[in-house]
């Protein structure tokens, strides 16, 4: 019996680390060049059809922005932009947010601040609901709107 608690041991002890270190090296390489490929791949992707304006629905003007809406700009570019798209033209996962339909008398501020909390249920397009946006903090929201409006109002929306 001892003995049979020995080898047991002495085989956990020492099988698993010759056997399976080998392997975890190799299968962190194999994950590691695989991931990188994938990330390389996913990149390219993105560039193609993210990163051009490929998938922008509608052509918009640039205005100069104010500091405040360039403040904004860099919070719609990091969470918003991915679905309503460069300068707010709109992709394929999300409306244009230049769009008579946004001008603040039909969406008024309050309707952005509750979009980015709250999420909004698809009621005017075929993209689906957006999710609410918990990644932005109210603090940001101000600037944000001043953003999306000076560029409305540079499109004529308003
Ligand atoms: C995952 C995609 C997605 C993201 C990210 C997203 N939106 Fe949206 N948003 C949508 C879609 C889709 C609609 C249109 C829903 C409909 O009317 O059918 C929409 C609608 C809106 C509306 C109109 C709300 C209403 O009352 O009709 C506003 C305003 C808006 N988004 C602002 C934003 C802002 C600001 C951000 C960034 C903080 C943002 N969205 C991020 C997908 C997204």
């Amino acid at each position: 019996m001892p003995v049979s608690k020995k080898r047991k041991k002495s085989s956990n002890s020492i099988d698993p680390q010759p056997g399976m270190a080998p392997k975890t090296v190799i299968h962190r390489s194999t994950f590691t060049t695989m991931a990188g490929i994938v990330i390389a791949l996913g990149l390219v992707g993105w560039m193609i059809f993210a990163g051009g304006s490929g998938d922008s629905t509608i052509k918009v003007i640039v205005p100069t922005l104010t500091a405040a809406a360039q403040s904004g700009e860099q919070t719609f570019n990091r969470v918003c932009l991915k679905c309503h798209g460069d300068n707010l033209a709109g992709s394929k996962n999300g409306p244009p947010l230049v769009d008579p339909f946004y001008r603040p008398s039909h969406h008024a501020d309050g309707s952005f601040v509750s979009a980015i909390t709250q999420g909004v249920r698809q009621h005017h397009w075929k993209f689906g609901p957006m999710p609410p946006q918990p990644q932005v903090k109210a603090a940001e929201i101000p600037n944000l709107i001043v953003y999306i409006r000076e560029i409305q109002q540079a499109n004529g929306v308003f």
